[in-house]
């Protein structure tokens, strides 16, 4: 009777591991290459597919002549001891050139993926130059005059074409969905073309370890419909809002103008820095920190405050001499209102 208790118990424990395991399969899946979303990715899916089946051709070959020389030759009372073969030609050859076909198979339509993915896009393609730095994405529009950072904005159907470098060392620009990975180099610049079949938000990280946060670049980008991009275009390459008369954000704009973020950020006419990302239409963004947080007031609030204690490495640093608590409050204002 307690034999069966116990029995029943260990079936339960058993079946409530199986079905955890089973539920870790579920998803949702945000960085899945398996869900492609662009010419890119089909082809990379492609590629998966067939080297998938290739695997399994080779699995179930080496399997079966290992059960079979299991079962075949094992051991039996009274048996003697097998003896040892050297020298077969023909096997010899077989297994060298078996795995080499196998081999050619796999490398032809990889380098012939590679080839068609790295070549020049049409001249009507959108450009778009991606250069990472420790720990964001910048991106820059050359045929449109814009120039933003960590959330890209393509519009639906159209090729684009990316050209990818950094500004300090190796990242490597990875959207699963869409597109990558292709390696960030700094002083060489890798190009990648795609043309997203669906319209939405896809997201993204640096697919090359380089320090402190790399675990926190993220990126993401915005598949828009043809109409959406005209208007994140015309957005952008309008100069930044300026802030209602008397409003909060005036305020802030005053506590930005006399603080240390000129020396590194942009905002298009107020301030020229370059090491920092371009806060121009920075209202406009939904992630922060590359990726890392919803862009709201309380998460930009402790951003301001003190960078490296949210991410580590943080080539932002901390506020020297701090903010006062109004001032970061009419600073996230201001911020908020560059849509
Ligand atoms: Cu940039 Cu990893």
């Amino acid at each position: 009777m307690t034999l069966g208790r116990d029995a029943v118990k260990r079936c339960r424990i058993w079946l409530t591991t199986v079905a955890l395991a089973i539920a870790g399969c579920g998803g949702p899946f945000p960085q899945s290459t398996l869900q492609p979303r662009s010419d890119f990715g089909h082809a990379i899916d492609h590629l998966f597919t067939d080297i998938f089946w290739w695997a399994v051709f080779v699995f179930v070959v080496v399997e079966t002549l290992l059960l079979v020389a299991l079962v075949r030759f094992r051991h039996r009372e009274g048996r003697p001891a097998p003896k040892a073969a050297h020298g077969h030609t023909a096997l010899e050859i077989g297994w060298t050139l078996a795995p080499a076909v196998i081999l050619v198979l796999v490398a032809v339509p990889t380098m012939r993926t590679i080839l068609a993915t790295a070549g020049d896009a049409p001249p009507d393609a959108l450009k778009v130059d991606v250069i990472g730095h420790q720990w964001w994405w910048e991106y820059k529009y050359p045929n449109l005059g814009i120039v933003t950072a960590n959330e890209m904005h393509v519009p639906v159907g159209k090729r684009v074409q990316v050209s990818i470098t950094s500004a300090d060392v190796i990242h490597s620009f990875w959207v699963p969905a869409l597109a990558g990975k292709r390696d960030a180099t700094p002083g060489h610049t890798t190009r990648i073309a795609f043309r997203a079949d669906s319209v939405g938000e896809y997201s993204g990280q640096c697919a090359e370890f380089c320090g402190a946060s790399h675990a926190n670049m993220g990126l993401r980008v915005l598949v828009d419909s043809d109409s959406a991009f005209e208007t994140w275009m015309k957005t952008e390459q309008r100069g930044p809002a300026t802030p209602t008369p008397a409003s909060p954000a005036e305020g802030g704009k005053a506590v930005y103008s006399r603080s240390a973020c000129l020396a590194c950020h942009t905002i298009q006419g107020i301030s020229p820095g370059v090491l920092g990302p371009n806060l121009t239409h920075f209202g406009s963004n939904t992630t922060l920190a590359a990726g890392m947080f919803p862009n709201d007031s309380a998460h930009l609030a402790r951003w301001i405050a003190d960078a490296p204690a949210l991410k580590p490495g943080s080539l932002m640093p901390r506020m020297q001499p701090p903010l006062s608590d109004a001032e970061i409050a009419a600073l996230v204002a201001y911020l908020k209102s560059l849509k």
